[in-house]
């Protein structure tokens, strides 16, 4: 049965993970797998979970199956948090959520969903997307089209070009979309931007599929909701992909949401049903600790506090490291080259590199970032900036 079965090569980025972990040079720097990192290199439990986690030990009192539909409250409160208490309330029985395991679970889940409903359906992702993107629904069962996205010229969101490949879909097409922080190239499209995409998305017939793995990492947790909340009440249907993964800390907790905007009033039941139904076949119920950990979090003023502080001082970092690299190039001689890092939102910037020049960084600098470009800016400090800047503008 498995014996035709080959050893697959490493995941490009968990692959370069090792690498960094055996490279003995002492200035190495790993700018590779995308989790927030502190000047000293870790990822830490952020306090109010550490404190909602002392709580739930004492609170829980047993650990038999919670529904497939997830941890009492989480949708709810994550619901609130994305689209905003108005929003919320009008959207009503309209909207059906379910917790997941993680951002990807959502993604898996609303895949399909889509193929349940419409198998020929095709998806259109951002040239460049997120690597798992395609992966996740191809194993759907779905096929996807490219649309254009990112202008290496200007580092920025060539919208035009967007609308344009766009407007090749078919009425039903899905259109999916990163509510904020693009992965990998942290290039966002500005609000009158996503008021031209609502449109067209409305004029064709198209459905909106946002992707949100970076709530609060932007702007601001409402700021980086705008583009949500503009689609949610513009559009007939839509679907919603949340990660808890990087704005509470919680990756290998694997919680997530999963949410759709049906056409009909009372679409909720439907939509939940059959997501529960498709969640039963592939893992029955999600994981409940990290869901757990972020409903009492965000259900209790103090800690939602003490999380919003938190979350506010990881942006801060990110932005400012993001201004100090793109000052480091211009000492470094690079001009305007790079100068579009300081302007991205989020943990990623897809430089303009090519795969060999990434080699020399790597071979010769041990900085180790894939060879796409894509580097996570939260992987680098005050201290190394000048080094990262340095050895990359030595191969330009
Ligand atoms: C764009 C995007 N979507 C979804 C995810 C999924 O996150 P997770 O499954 O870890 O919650 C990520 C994580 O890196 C991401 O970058």
């Amino acid at each position: 049965m498995f014996s035709h079965l080959t050893k697959l090569p490493a995941d490009p980025i968990l692959g370069l993970s090792a690498l960094f972990k055996a490279d003995p040079n002492p200035e190495k720097v790993d700018l590779g797998v995308g989790v927030y990192k502190t000047a000293d290199g870790r990822t830490p439990i952020l306090g109010a979970v550490e404190q909602a986690f002392v709580r739930l030990s004492k609170e829980e009192g047993s650990k038999v199956y919670i529904a497939p539909t997830g941890w009492p409250g989480f949708t709810e409160a994550c619901a609130e948090l994305v689209f905003g208490a108005d929003l919320r309330s009008d959207l009503g029985g309209q909207l059906g959520a379910i917790q997941t395991p993680g951002g990807c679970g959502a993604l898996r889940l609303a895949f399909e969903l889509i193929a349940l409903s419409k198998p020929e359906t095709t998806v259109w992702v951002s040239t460049p997307t997120w690597a798992n993107h395609v992966p996740t629904l191809a194993a759907a069962g779905l096929t996807h089209s490219p649309y254009a996205y990112y202008d290496h010229g200007s580092a920025s969101v060539d919208v035009d070009a967007m609308l344009n490949s766009l407007e090749g879909a078919a009425a039903g097409d899905v259109v999916l979309l990163h509510a904020c922080c693009h992965n990998p190239t942290g290039a966002d499209l500005s609000m009158s931007d996503w008021k031209r995409v609502a449109e067209l998305l409305q004029a064709r017939k198209l459905i909106p599929f946002l992707d949100m793995a970076y709530q609060g990492f932007a702007a601001g947790l409402s700021e980086d909701a705008l583009a949500v909340r503009q689609i949610f009440s513009s559009q007939p249907e839509a679907l919603l992909s949340y990660s808890c993964s990087k704005n509470f800390g919680l990756y290998r907790e694997r919680t997530g949401a999963l949410f759709v905007k049906g056409e009909q009033k009372d679409a909720k039941e439907a939509l939940v049903t059959n997501l529960a139904q498709l969640a039963r076949a592939n893992y029955s119920m999600p994981p409940a600790h990290g869901a757990a950990l972020a409903t009492t979090v965000l259900e209790d003023d103090e800690l939602r506090a003490s999380w919003i502080d938190e979350l506010g001082a990881m942006r801060s970092r990110v932005n400012g490291l993001r201004r100090s690299l793109a000052e480091a190039f211009k000492k470094e001689g690079c001009g305007d080259r790079f100068s579009g890092v300081a302007r991205q939102t989020g943990m990623f910037s897809l430089l303009s590199l090519t795969p060999e020049q990434v080699a020399v960084v790597q071979k010769d600098k041990s900085i180790y970032f894939p060879a796409n470009g894509r580097i996570n800016v939260a992987g680098l400090t005050d201290e190394n900036i000048p080094y990262v800047a340095k050895a990359i503008a030595s191969v330009v």
